[in-house]
C-alpha cells in the first residue's frame, strides 16, 4: 500500500489537531498504509525560524516528504489561516515537495466562520507545491474534540462520520494518483 506522512502543524503541546491526526493515522494504518507521523512543533525552532535549510531536522523532514506517496496536512486555524509553524516548515521545503502526491488537508478551529480557511488559505499553497491531487478536506470544530483524562481523543459522532469519509476518500485516491512530471 502507500506511505503516508501525517503532518500536524500545531505549535501546542496539548494539541487537539495533533491528537486528531494520530487518531486518523490508526484508520489509515488499519487500511494497510505505512503511516509516518510528523509534528512540526518537534522540529527545533532555530531551524524553522532561522530558515536553516541544512539543519538535520529540516533535511530529515524534506526526505520524509520525498518518500511519501500521500500527505495529510493538519493545522489549527490561527487568525483565519493555517498556523505559522506549518508555514515555517512549508517555506523550507523544495518548491515542488508535493509533486505527484495525494494530499488530505485538515483543520481544527473554534469558529465555523473560518471553515473556508482550508480552501482559501491552505489549499493554494499545497497546489503551488505541486500536489497531484488534493482530496476533499475537512474542518473540525475544537468543541467536537475532547481530550480525555488518559490523553486519548474523543471525537463527536457527527465529526467522526465526516472525518471517516474524507480519510477513506484519501485512502482510495492514494492508489490512483496520476504521475506528474514536474521539474524542480
Ligand atoms: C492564537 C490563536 C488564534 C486562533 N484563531 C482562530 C481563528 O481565527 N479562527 C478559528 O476558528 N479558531 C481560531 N483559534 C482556535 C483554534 O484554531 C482551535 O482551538 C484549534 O482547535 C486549536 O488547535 P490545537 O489544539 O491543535 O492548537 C485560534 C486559537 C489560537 C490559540
Amino acid at each position: 500500500m502507500a506511505t503516508v506522512l501525517s503532518v500536524s502543524g500545531s505549535p501546542s503541546a496539548s494539541s487537539r489537531t495533533s491528537r486528531l491526526l494520530r487518531h486518523l493515522d490508526q484508520r489509515l494504518a488499519s487500511q494497510g498504509h505505512d503511516v509516518i507521523p510528523l509534528d512540526v512543533r518537534t522540529i527545533p525552532a532555530e531551524a524553522l525560524l532561522g530558515a536553516d535549510f541544512r539543519h538535520p531536522a529540516i533535511v530529515e523532514a524534506t526526505e520524509l516528504f520525498a518518500r511519501a506517496d500521500g500527505v495529510v496536512v493538519g493545522t489549527p486555524v490561527y487568525k483565519a489561516s493555517y498556523s505559522g509553524v506549518l508555514k515555517a516548515l512549508l517555506d523550507l521545503l523544495p518548491q515542488y515537495a508535493l509533486a505527484g502526491k495525494t494530499v488530505l488537508p485538515l483543520a481544527t478551529g473554534g469558529s465555523v466562520a473560518h471553515v473556508l480557511a482550508i480552501d482559501y488559505a491552505l489549499r493554494p499553497v499545497l497546489t503551488s507545491m505541486g500536489a497531484a491531487h488534493i482530496v476533499q478536506g475537512w474542518f473540525t470544530l475544537d468543541k467536537d474534540l475532547a481530550v480525555q483524562d488518559d490523553g486519548t481523543l474523543a471525537v463527536a459522532p457527527a465529526a467522526t462520520e465526516a472525518l471517516g469519509q474524507v480519510v477513506d476518500q484519501f485512502s482510495a485516491a492514494l492508489g490512483r494518483t496520476p504521475l506528474l512530471a514536474v521539474a524542480g
